[in-house]
């Protein structure tokens, strides 16, 4: 009987280090049949759909391959054979002699080449539903299974049906969550194309009334304001494609102080139309980093597009700097603007989330998120309502 604990006292310390489904599983069956001393065990699951049961896990020995392959092809209806009496009774079954048995069906053992002796068949039954069967096989030096073994591996079967549960619980929260997930992403990509839908509307009647009057600065005008939608168009599907699909980045020698001078080159001019300076504090001598310039180009400049956005102010500032510790390489751009309140912190991330109404898409921030990730980067944010925001980009 101290053998069988330990075996039990096993799969529990299996429980707690495994958290891979099928590895628990054969982890499970393999204890059974050391528990049982069979020469084999395996798992059927049961299939609703078809009132069946499929081998999942075979646990053979290990040079009988085959024997497991040919096994997993079988699928045995609910009422036939052993594993199938078991799972319609719900209730153990032991045979002392496999071949003067009525109930023995020995069809597997043809297409296997297998020699059954005896066997034992316990069901797994999860808050009274039958989730599937184990089975031991050739119980070696003795003259077959008793009801010892039927208590051992009614344990293991209900330890397995657990493990089988959990998953599929696992499974079904993850299902659900990516379906509100993309719920969620279609109706924010279905309202940021409407608003520049809207744009391009408004863009395509100036230009028709321009048209219509012969007015040429009006056409201009119109023009303008339908270029702009087109690029927001293409900005936006371009993001889109960037939170969605998984990239490797592409790498090399990167100065990223001169990423940032080139960001706030760019941004300057649009900032100081709002009353608002940027400011860059560089770490001398950082030299060059293997990053992916695009990438990081693209998260500076999202960044700071949101820090000039929040400083409404005259007085707004702020400011990109790069520092070098023990952790590795950051990035920080603060601003003196409008801060982010707690609930708002948690959903930044997100794609789609935006305050900004037609302004924003509410992916700058997503995708800024997801090239930091492919760097095995982290980005940190602290904020404060009415003080002003940090973003703080680490890349190692
Ligand atoms: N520095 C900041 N200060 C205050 N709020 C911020 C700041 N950065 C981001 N936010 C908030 O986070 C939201 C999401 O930012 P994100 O960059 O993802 O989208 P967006 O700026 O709204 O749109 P997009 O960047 O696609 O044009 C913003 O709408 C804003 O509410
Ligand atoms: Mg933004």
């Amino acid at each position: 009987m101290k053998l069988d604990i330990e075996h039990l006292y096993r799969i529990e310390k299996f429980m707690e280090s495994i958290t891979d489904f099928d590895r628990l599983l054969e982890a499970i069956i393999r204890e059974s049949a050391n528990a049982l001393a069979a020469e084999s065990a395996s798992l059927a699951l049961y299939d609703e759909d078809t009132d069946e049961l499929y081998f999942y896990v075979v646990r053979g020995k290990p040079s009988e391959r085959d024997f497991e392959l040919q096994l997993k092809s079988i699928r045995i209806k609910k009422g036939e054979g052993v594993a199938g009496r078991c799972a319609a009774m719900q209730m153990p079954v032991i045979i002392q002699d496999a071949y003067n048995d009525p109930h023995f069906d020995p069809s597997a053992d043809r297409k296997t080449g297998f020699k059954t002796r005896n066997l034992i068949a316990v069901p797994m039954i999860y808050r009274g539903k039958l989730v599937g069967v184990v089975e031991a096989v050739n119980k070696t030096g003795a003259d077959g299974f008793d009801r010892l073994d039927e208590k051992v591996l009614s344990v293991l079967a209900s330890q397995a049906a657990l493990v089988i549960e959990n998953a599929r619980l696992v499974q079904e929260n993850l299902r659900q969550a990516r379906a509100a997930a993309m719920g969620e992403g279609i109706a924010g990509a279905a309202h940021c194309i409407k608003n520049i839908l809207a744009g391009v509307g408004s863009g395509e009647y100036v230009m028709q009334t321009g048209l219509k009057n012969g007015d040429l600065p009006k056409v201009e005008k119109g023009w303008e304001v339908l270029k702009r939608n087109t690029d927001l168009m293409r900005d936006l599907v371009l993001d889109m494609l960037n939170v969605a699909k998984p990239r490797e980045p592409e790498t090399e020698p990167t100065d990223v102080n001169s990423v940032c001078s080139a960001v706030a080159d760019l941004m300057g001019p649009r900032a100081a139309e709002q009353g608002v300076v940027i400011e860059l504090t560089l770490a001398e001598g950082i030299g060059k980093r293997t990053l992916d310039p695009k990438g990081v180009y693209r998260c500076v400049l999202n960044l700071v597009g949101n820090a000039v956005d929040a400083c409404s102010a005259p007085s707004g500032r702020v400011e990109i700097s790069t520092a070098e510790d023990a952790q590795g390489l950051a990035v920080s751009v603060s601003d003196n603007g409008c801060g982010i309140s707690r609930e708002n912190q948690e959903k930044l991330f997100d794609a789609f989330f935006s305050t900004k109404g037609s302004k924003g898409t509410g992916l700058g921030l997503a995708v800024t998120h997801k090239i930091v990730e492919e760097h095995g980067g982290t980005i940190a944010v602290q904020s404060e309502e009415d003080m002003g925001t940090t973003f703080t980009m680490r890349f190692p």
